[in-house]
């Protein structure tokens, strides 16, 4: 049975890719600081597929304490990386701490892989990476551009630590999923986006303001050069995302990967507005929305969606979760949360 790696394991991408692996067959570890997720996750997820995941807690731009996990853990088959701190607008104010965090992490990653023999490594990077297009969609030959924020750079140069590696070296197999906007939930409600304090993200703005947590969404901005004036986003949902994370490893461990460095956009090839978000979450849950027009958020790009033919020939996968089922999901996620039938 092979056994895979799961670095921050019980956060929201992460933990719904724990449950995608282990339906697939795959043993899982998870590896974990908490200083964004709870250990609870680890339970739902043994609700869910009647397995747990092994999970250790401890910080992963920790050099040693990542090489002694590897000399302990002579089992691991595959990586697959997700543990960063992400908070865009936290990233303007504590840069050292996500330069710090993201690349440490993902080095010490790779060092310990190479040492311990560990050949395949798919990493959590982000549309965020191309900024704002000049052409749409998105392909992966579309240029990246200088990131509006130090998260956003972490991962560009996080792709590009990994595409330096892999060229040197050459056992080394690593392949990068470019996420657009993971949205949604587990259908079973057992696991979900847990933002901590005020969500940045417009998914669980809306589900906190349906449940009465916050007074009304504020829509940054209805200027923008789009059909409603609302800014687009590609958005993908979370169990479709981990799918193709498990895709992404099988292709890696079947040798099936083209190089040693490849990059895939993993989105749905639909871009909707702010304003049609809305909308479908109201259509979807019956639930009405009060939201106000405000200023335009310093950062924002105004229009993102993908072109996943790359991902739909070369990985076979495909976004398959409609949009209002996705917000569903979501919409039951934040009920269960906060107890309300
Ligand atoms: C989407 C749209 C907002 C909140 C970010 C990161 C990206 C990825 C996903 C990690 C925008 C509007 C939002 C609100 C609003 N994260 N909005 N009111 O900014 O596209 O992407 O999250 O990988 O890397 O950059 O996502 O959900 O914050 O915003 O009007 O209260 O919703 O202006 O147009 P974004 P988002």
């Amino acid at each position: 049975m092979s056994k895979i790696l799961v670095t921050g394991g019980t956060g929201f991408i992460g933990s719904h890719t724990v449950v995608e692996l282990q339906e697939a067959g795959y043993d899982v570890i998870i590896v974990d600081d908490l200083s964004n997720s709870k250990a609870e996750v680890v339970d739902n997820i043994e609700k869910i597929t009647g397995k747990r995941p092994e999970f250790e807690n401890f910080d992963l731009s920790n050099r040693a304490d990542v090489l002694n996990f590897f000399l302990r853990h002579k089992d691991i088959d595959a990586v697959i990386h997700f543990a960063a701190f992400k908070a865009v607008g936290e990233s303007v104010y504590k840069p050292l701490e996500y330069y710090r965090n993201n690349l440490n992490s993902l080095m010490n990653i790779l060092e310990s892989m190479k040492f311990a023999g560990v050949r395949n490594l798919v990493f959590s990077s982000s549309c965020t990476v191309y900024g704002q297009p000049e052409k749409l969609p998105v392909t992966e030959s579309t240029p990246r551009l200088p990131a509006e924020s130090p998260y956003g750079n972490t991962k560009t140069v996080n792709e590009d630590i990994i595409r330096d590696f892999c060229a040197a070296e050459k056992e080394i197999n690593g392949l990068a999923l470019r996420y657009f906007n993971p949205i949604g939930a587990h259908p079973s409600s057992l696991i979900g986006e847990s933002p901590v304090g005020v969500p940045n993200n417009l998914v669980p703005y809306i589900t906190q303001t349906a449940a009465g947590i916050r007074k009304e969404l504020s829509i940054f901005g209805n200027d923008y050069d789009t059909p409603d004036g609302t800014p687009i986003r590609d958005y993908i949902d979370v169990v479709d995302l981990s799918k193709a994370h498990v895709v992404a490893i099988r292709r890696l461990m079947e040798g099936k990967n083209k190089s040693n460095y490849e990059f895939f956009n993993v989105g749905t090839g639909r871009g909707l507005s702010v304003l049609e978000l809305v909308n479908a979450f109201k259509k979807s849950t019956g639930v009405d929305l009060p939201y106000k027009i405000v200023g335009r958020r310093a950062g924002d790009i105004v229009k993102i969606w993908a072109d996943t033919t790359l991902a739909n020939t070369e990985l076979g996968w495909k976004a398959e979760v409609p949009i209002e089922q996705t917000l569903l999901n979501a919409w039951n996620w934040e009920k269960k949360c906060r107890g309300i039938r």
